[in-house]
């Protein structure tokens, strides 16, 4: 029955991730502007509405296509590197002191965002990475 929704399901997570990552950047970009409505509780309370949906859109997926973390390498992965986005992620809009560390802090939390969405989209660890060992094997 679930399985019916999977294309649903799937746009609604890429939809979500899409919100999620241009939300997180645009606070970033203004926490490092020294603007206080970077944490604004409305901005704060979007971000967790788009992160719950992201995750609970995540569980349907692993569900209908019966692959999960802990078992199936790509998404014990994206779970790991999701822990790290969340930690870099804090650290840029929370923790940082300098506005140097706030730029380093979002730049790589970015980084690990871009990371997860090559993880997802080549269902490999190795990620966008996993495409320069293809290329190299070929002719
Ligand atoms: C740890 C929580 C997450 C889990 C368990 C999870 C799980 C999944 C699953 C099962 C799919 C379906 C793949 C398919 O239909 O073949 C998927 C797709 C996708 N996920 Fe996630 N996801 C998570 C978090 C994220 C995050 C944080 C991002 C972005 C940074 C992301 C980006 C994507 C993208 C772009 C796709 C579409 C891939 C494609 O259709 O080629 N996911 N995810």
């Amino acid at each position: 029955m679930l399985v019916g929704h999977y294309l649903q399901v799937l746009h609604l997570h890429v939809g979500c991730v899409v919100l999620s990552g241009s939300l997180f950047s645009a606070r970033a970009l203004l926490r490092i502007s020294n603007n206080p409505l970077a944490n604004h509780r409305g901005l704060r309370m979007l971000s967790y509405v788009i992160d719950t949906t992201l995750l609970g859109a995540a569980i349907l997926l692993t569900l209908i296509l019966h692959q999960y973390p802990f078992v199936n390498g790509w998404l014990t992965t994206k779970v790991l590197l999701l822990v790290l986005y969340i930690v870099l992620g804090t650290i840029a809009l929370k923790r940082a002191r300098s506005g140097a560390a706030r730029v380093l802090a979002m730049l790589a939390a970015l980084t690990v965002f871009g990371y997860i969405i090559g993880v997802a989209v080549q269902h490999h660890p190795a990620g966008w990475l996993r495409l320069l060992q293809t290329s190299s094997l070929q002719p």
